[in-house]
């Protein structure tokens, strides 16, 4: 879900609160205008010449300025109104509460990287683009860019904050309702700015604690012979240049984080769902499904691309 209009926090609530009431008297004031202007074309029809309203009596003049006083008040009226619920929102949303959980989530060209704050940095949960949250929890995204200014925006949860590089800013969200939210980047940032989604999982605390505890859980080495032989073209073709698989040699944080890569939902930051065959698309020709990514094309046989992808896949 990405929308405005299914707000899953207190947070979100309140920005839909103030864009419905907007919306409301917006409207209103509309229709009034309309009515009132179809209203004198109608009583002006059939008049002499001699009454037309640039006749003014003095009577006539001083209800005409009552009545455009009265308006210009009732106008003041509803826009400092509004200025006064919007920093009502503005204060609701900009809230610190007591924080629980601490995601430092730093953009890239174009793809999101999110760091599990743990005190002891040994079990500091690395992962990209699916971000779990438990429900009913205050959390704190820690907002940083790693080249260009993005913006972290998940319109079910809260409103968009940029980030901006060498500038430290941050975001509160309490999910109240578990779901899936769908997030973008809303600020212009390159190429692929469109491509560059990310998903909120809210799940009720127990379910994220399962989660947690089985994502921050390298997986053991394999022992089937075609997985071995996967995990060695990983390591020996490239992809280990870049790519982290947390309890092997790889460790590079150039590109996602892949230790627990098949239980994420999509590949390339919310572009394609994670399956197969679109796996093998996107390691042979990543320039042809997201022109401009930094992963380069890769060279690797048919039987070599299905021993490696046999070995991603087991990476749940
Ligand atoms: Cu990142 Cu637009």
């Amino acid at each position: 879900m990405h929308s405005l209009f299914g707000p899953a926090s207190p947070q979100a609530s309140a920005v839909a609160h103030l864009w419905w009431w907007m919306f409301g008297v917006g409207g209103g004031v509309w229709l009034i205008v309309i009515a009132t202007l179809f209203y004198v074309i109608r009583a002006k029809r059939g008049r002499r010449e001699s009454d037309d309203l640039l006749h003014l009596t003095p009577e006539r003049e001083s209800r005409l300025t009552r009545v455009v006083s009265g308006a210009v008040f009732v106008t003041l009226l509803v826009l400092v109104g509004f200025l006064a619920f919007d920093f009502g929102v503005g204060r609701i949303v900009a809230q610190h509460p007591r924080t629980a959980l601490t995601i430092e989530v730093t953009a890239h060209q174009w793809w999101w990287e999110a760091q599990y704050a743990d005190t002891n940095p040994s079990k500091r949960l690395v992962t990209a683009n699916e971000i779990h949250v438990p429900t009913g929890t205050p959390v704190q995204i820690k907002l940083a860019s790693h080249d260009v200014i993005h913006s972290f925006w998940i319109p079910n949860l809260n409103g968009k904050r940029d980030l901006i590089p060498g500038y430290a800013s941050a975001l509160w969200f309490t999910a109240d309702t578990a779901g899936t939210y769908r997030g973008q980047c809303a600020e212009f940032c390159g190429l692929q700015h469109a491509k560059m989604a990310f998903y909120i999982v809210a799940e009720p605390p127990e379910k994220f604690a399962a989660w947690r505890a089985a994502a921050s859980t390298p997986h053991s080495p394999p022992t089937d012979s075609t997985l071995v032989a996967g995990q060695r073209i990983f390591m020996s073709g490239g992809c280990a240049v870049c790519h982290t698989i947390a309890g092997t040699e790889a460790r590079s944080t150039v590109g996602p984080d892949l230790s627990h890569f098949k239980s994420r939902s999509t590949i390339a930051a919310g572009t394609l769902p994670n399956t197969r065959a679109n796996l093998m698309g996107w390691i042979i020709n990543p320039q042809a499904i997201k022109p401009g990514t930094r992963m380069p094309p890769s060279a690797l046989m048919p039987v070599q691309l299905n021993t490696l992808v046999a070995y991603l896949e087991t990476l749940k």
